[in-house]
């Protein structure tokens, strides 16, 4: 018997019975069709077409600069590669600031191969969530650190530490599912933050830097191979730990987030 993950054909449905029966899935980035083609082919059930490719494809500081033609050319390229993976895109910077642009630009991501918008924030894309879900278009809303806010924030730093700021959190992620959204992404919250917000919601929560109890863990592709220029704590180099190509370490990170050995106590905020 062959040891190795078969591709999947990944819906919401699909998800929330992930959800339901206790269990995990796998979610990484890619921007391009042949790391798109061995992601699905590993198992992972969400690739995403993220606006850090600003970062790691263009060497910004920042996920600002990346444009709305930016994530149409590689949803597009993505989607070529897919093998039954589901396929989200991140809405960029200043692209869903009014209910025209968002309408438009989702609407051309969804064109591009997109099946899920992921859109940063809290109570003020309630209404842009709502608008997106009622004329059929899923939505991930994406909390905790928020990159397309680093001016406000001030830097790359975790959310939540605070009591009242965690008791934000907890209080906006309730709206958005309220308001429609699908799926919720965590990024850099306290590891108790993450579960305590997981085990309320009804939706999947996807988690990056943000502990093992979340329905979902995503990384960042660059990371995963080692060949980021930063490292942050909540990262894991599998290609150095898998010794087996690319897609051995793409099996080997889908099978630590399904077996919950990743991410490990070190990967975890307190
Ligand atoms: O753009 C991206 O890659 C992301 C992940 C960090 C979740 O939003």
């Amino acid at each position: 018997m062959s040891s190795q993950p078969k591709p999947l054909k990944t819906t919401l449905a699909t998800l929330q019975k992930v959800k339901s029966r206790g269990e995990k899935f796998a979610c990484l980035t890619a921007y391009d069709a042949c790391f798109a083609s061995i992601l699905s082919e590993a198992g992972v059930e969400i690739i995403l077409i993220g606006d850090s490719l600003g970062m790691v494809l263009q060497g910004h500081d920042s996920t600002l600069p990346v444009t709305m033609k930016d994530m149409i050319y590689h949803t597009k390229c993505v989607k070529r590669g897919n093998k039954g993976s589901l396929l989200m895109a991140d809405l960029p910077f200043m692209s869903y600031a009014s209910e025209t642009q968002t309408l438009k630009n989702s609407a051309a991501l969804m064109r591009a191969g997109a099946n899920i918008m992921k859109l940063e924030g809290g109570a003020w894309i309630a209404n842009t969530t709502r608008l997106l879900t009622e004329r059929g278009i899923p939505v991930c809303a994406h909390m905790g650190l928020t990159p397309q806010s680093v001016n406000r924030i001030g830097g790359f730093h975790v959310q939540g530490r605070d009591t009242s700021q965690a008791k934000l959190i907890i209080d906006e992620a309730h709206m958005l599912q309220d308001s429609g959204a699908s799926i919720l992404l965590l990024e850099c919250v306290p590891r108790h933050l993450a579960k305590s917000i997981t085990e309320s919601l009804e939706i999947p929560v996807i988690g990056i830097g943000a502990g093992p109890d979340t329905t979902g863990q995503i990384m960042v592709l660059h990371d995963v191979l080692g060949i980021s220029t930063i490292t942050p704590k909540f990262v894991e180099n599998f290609l150095i730990k898998s010794k087996r190509g690319i897609p051995g370490a793409i099996e080997d990170y889908v099978r630590a987030v399904k077996s919950i050995s990743f991410p490990a106590d070190e990967h975890c905020f307190d």
